[in-house]
């Protein structure tokens, strides 16, 4: 995959949220979110900080959006693909949602995207990087407000590479997120000269790293490369210092091995190297203002996942704003977003075509609780949407 780049993203903002003159919004009706994510599970943190992130934004908005009083269905998914079909047609179907935001893994939110477009509902990806949710099946009422899981691998490739680094292994859990990571950043480390000698990989959601760990040992590569998130990177993180390899094998991954994750890594994860469109530490007037509303309401810090959830609201806001509340009028959200550079904590940025964020990647290393910036790894990274017919 060839992941091009776009010139500067234009610098203007647009907070389209607070005017309405319409039909619906008049109408006093509630807007029916029905947000689809983990509670339970590897990944139970990650959907927390999501919904955390989507209800301050609404919460800044007086708990409106395009002038519609926004009411909230949950569903635990438990990042169960078997279960993805059920559970968004409960929502659609019983619950009669407006639209749906889900969700985190890959592998639910295909069959969300699957479900959307065929029923149009409108669906708003926080996270799951799955490449053809805004590839071949991409539509006009699906948007993503985080990322394609090539794009951090691809950005990590390239950075690799200019280091002059030789023999990556890479390790991850076998699924869509997991591969297409790895697919991101072989593609980019090996234009870049690079060989990666070894792929390994566990099932999701796997955590029992010991066999493949021996098995870097025994490699010795100059470098890993990994994908995991949630609870499964904590504990890999920690196997990787535990079985010794940290100070002799460089770790390095797409940043969800260390977002939201440090308070529980501790030192084992000091001085781990990720590329992520998001990091503690831009300091630019947006991000600080995000942080501290997040850290006064929830009493933590936030993270990647929470700006993904932010900003998805920020996209159900521009839309519903250029609609008067009417979801169902597709093409003119569709096309309120496309125009829209959206004021996000990680920096602004604009839709691509297929609706996924163009956007930069930081390098960021791990200082304490923070990952750091430490660099721009790849600048206004768009995602091709490869298969794309809208
Ligand atoms: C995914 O399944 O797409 C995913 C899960 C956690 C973090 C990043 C991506």
């Amino acid at each position: 995959m060839n992941l091009p780049r776009l010139n500067t993203l234009a610098a203007a903002t647009l907070l389209a949220c607070a005017i309405a003159t319409p039909a619906l919004a008049q109408s006093g009706q509630k807007l029916k979110v029905g947000l689809m994510l983990p509670a339970t599970g590897t990944f139970a943190a990650l959907g927390t900080a999501i919904e955390n992130g989507f209800k301050l934004y609404v919460a800044e908005n007086g708990g409106k959006l395009g002038g519609r009083e926004i009411e909230f269905v949950n569903v635990d998914d438990e990042s169960d693909p078997s279960k993805a079909t059920d559970n968004i047609n409960k929502l659609i179907k019983r619950d009669n949602v407006d639209v749906v935001v889900g969700t985190v893994h890959s592998g639910v939110a295909m069959a969300m995207a699957k479900v959307a477009k065929d029923t149009g509902t409108l669906l708003i990806v926080p996270n799951a990087g799955a490449n053809a949710v805004t590839g071949p099946m991409c539509a006009k009422n699906i948007f993503r407000s985080s990322f394609t899981n090539a794009q951090p691998g691809y950005a990590m490739g390239e950075v690799l590479a200019k280091k002059g680094i030789k023999r990556v292994v890479t390790i991850t859990w076998n699924y869509a997120a997991g591969a297409e990571s790895v697919g991101g950043f072989k593609e980019a480390f090996e234009k870049g000269g690079g060989k990666v000698v070894e792929e390994l990989g566990l099932p999701f959601p796997n955590v029992e790293f010991q066999a493949l760990l021996t098995q870097i040992a025994s490699i010795k590569p100059d470098a890993v490369y990994t994908f995991f998130a949630g609870g499964g990177a904590v504990k890999f993180v920690k196997d990787y210092a535990a079985a010794g390899l940290k100070t002799s094998i460089p770790l390095y991954g797409a940043g969800f091995l260390t977002d939201g994750t440090l308070a529980a890594q501790g030192e084992a994860a000091q001085g781990i190297q990720t590329t992520l469109h998001y990091a503690d530490s831009l300091g630019t007037p947006r991000d600080m203002a995000f942080r501290t509303a997040y850290a006064t309401t929830y009493k933590l810090q936030p993270d990647v996942y929470a700006v993904q959830g932010y900003d998805a609201a920020q996209i159900l806001g521009i839309g519903l704003a250029a609609t008067k509340g009417d979801v169902k009028n597709k093409d003119a959200f569709a096309a309120a977003v496309q125009k829209a550079t959206i004021n996000s904590p990680r920096g602004p940025f604009k839709m691509s075509p297929t609706h996924n964020p163009i956007q930069d990647f930081y390098l960021r290393e791990v200082k304490g609780n923070e990952n750091r910036v430490i660099g721009i790894a790849s600048k206004s990274l768009i995602d091709p949407g490869r298969g794309c017919r809208m």
